[in-house]
């Protein structure tokens, strides 16, 4: 089944989609790559990013609340933007949806794509039938109205298609956006607001003729597709002005496979006050921050260290252990400050009473090797998606110990649980090190080449079949995905 399944993929995902339309801005992408043909390619797979000159405009999909219709089709932008898929009408991703901690939701999803799809709200812990399991599909033409409480921490969250074997796919072609929760701890931090809290949603693309082209190699099908152009919210390489002040970014890894190393162009040092599940326990100083697919981070960036008039770029630095990735550096976005901010913004160091799981008491421990099948395929101890299977079966508003192991493994993996939030315990190989980044409510965390990684993994209290996976999402359409069961 695995090998069968594994070449079905293969030539669902090359068949393509149909081009359209001739984009001026994305010619010129094209154009850098001239007389590259295929050799940006290199031997290990890896498709090194070509950047563009920075002066496009950074825009940010509409805001809305509940109730709201998201319709996933085909989208023609206008002038000088990216074709491909979303959930408006008028560009690719989706509408970022604003939420207080405890509303209920309610998203009439409407699926007018030629293929099955669904919305799977990744980081909230709702029930199973409104999770955007793989198996429950809305079929092309049909709707279906998601509605949960948004019981959830102040945090980034977001929602993408998760339908088996087309996920990759779809999310790639455009399909993605951002859910931001409030509460109110947050909001008595007074943290940087309005024009000053920024959502970017970073990813790596392949474009034809101005559309999205989702058409990786037998290879790129094994390690994870890298696409050749970044993009911010849908913008290739876009600048934005800013004030000589503090501001709140807010970001998003909605990549396939790329990993990024943020940093700034002139190194300087950023604080991270958030991650998946929203905010830390205390601030932390960084120069560089490895942000894997499905991972967010929360930081303060303070402009005021660059005069007036002059750029900075975020950027992805070189790291190792990354398999074929982490060999390049690039910029992501520049910043351009042009404005006074008179900020007088001031983050406390402390920022939440988050508290911590408890290992004392005697969990159940499970582990997780990855490893890989046939054709290099990934596996989670050996097993492929089946979901006629299921793989653990955990008790309502429990803590396990689950442990996944990559020690033997050449690729990163970022692993994400649906239906639970967790707290890092351990990383060991490797990096050898958990993170004070990662000292907050996660869902989705990384282990490079090498890495064993513990994690006390709160279940949330509905009962249902949930999945967990890589966020490779060719590693997941390939089936490196299982499930378990809330009892
Ligand atoms: Cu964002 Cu199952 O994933
Ligand atoms: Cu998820
Ligand atoms: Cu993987």
């Amino acid at each position: 089944m695995n090998r069968k399944k594994f070449l079905q993929i293969i030539t669902l995902s090359t068949s393509g989609g149909v081009l359209f339309g001739v984009d001026s801005l994305l010619q010129s992408c094209n154009s850098n790559n001239m007389g590259m043909g295929n050799m940006d390619m290199n031997m290990n797979g890896n498709t090194n990013i070509i950047e563009g000159t920075f002066e496009n405009i950074l825009s940010f999909p509409e805001t809305h609340s509940s109730p709201l219709t998201l319709t996933a089709q085909f989208v023609q932008s206008s002038m000088g933007e990216l074709n491909g898929l979303g959930y408006h009408s008028d560009r690719i991703l989706g509408p970022t949806l604003l939420a207080n901690k405890g509303d209920s939701i309610n998203i009439r999803f409407v699926n007018s794509l030629t293929e099955p799809s669904n919305i799977h709200w990744h980081g909230l812990m709702i029930p199973s039938d409104m999770d955007g399991h793989p198996s429950d599909v809305i079929t092309s033409g049909n709707s279906f109205t998601y509605t949960f409480i948004a019981n959830q921490r102040a945090g980034l969250y977001w929602y993408h298609p998760h339908p088996d074997a087309f996920t990759a796919k779809q999310v790639y072609r455009g399909l993605a956006g951002l859910l931001v929760i409030r509460d109110s701890e947050e909001s008595s931090l007074a943290l940087p607001a309005g024009e000053r809290e920024v959502f970017m949603v970073i990813q790596d693309k392949d474009i034809a003729n101005g559309t999205v082209q989702y058409s990786p190699s037998m290879m790129q099908q094994m390690s994870g597709l890298l696409g050749k152009y970044v993009f911010v919210n849908g913008a290739y390489s876009p600048r934005y002005f800013v004030k000589n002040g503090k501001y709140r970014l807010r970001i998003l890894n909605g990549s396939n496979a790329r990993i990024y190393n943020i940093a700034f162009s002139n190194n300087m040092p950023f604080s991270v006050i958030g991650s998946d599940g929203g905010l830390l326990p205390d601030a932390v100083s960084v120069n560089e921050v490895l942000l894997a697919p499905g991972e967010r981070i929360d930081i303060i960036a303070d402009f005021a260290q660059i005069g007036l008039n002059n750029n900075v770029f975020l950027l992805s630095k070189m790291f190792s252990s990354g398999g074929s990735q982490g060999k390049q550096q690039y910029n992501i976005i520049k910043f351009v400050v042009n404005a006074e901010a008179n900020d007088n913004t001031n983050v406390p160091n402390h920022l939440s009473d988050i508290q911590k799981l408890d290992t004392a008491t005697s969990l159940t421990n499970r582990y997780f090797t990855i490893t890989s099948g046939m054709m290099m395929q990934h596996t989670i101890n050996n097993k492929t998606y089946d979901m006629n299977r299921i793989d653990a079966v955990v008790k309502s508003n429990s803590v396990e110990v689950w442990i996944f192991d990559n020690t033997n493994g050449s690729e990163p993996h970022p692993i994400h649980l649906h239906g639970a939030m967790f707290q890092v315990v351990e990383r060991s190989g490797g990096r050898g090190m958990v993170f004070p980044h990662e000292y907050g409510w996660k869902d989705t965390i990384l282990c490079l080449s090498g890495e064993k990684v513990k994690i006390l993994v709160q279940f949330g209290e509905y009962k249902g079949t949930y999945v967990f996976h890589c966020h490779n999402l060719e590693h997941e359409d390939a089936g490196m995905m299982l499930q378990y069961k809330i009892t």
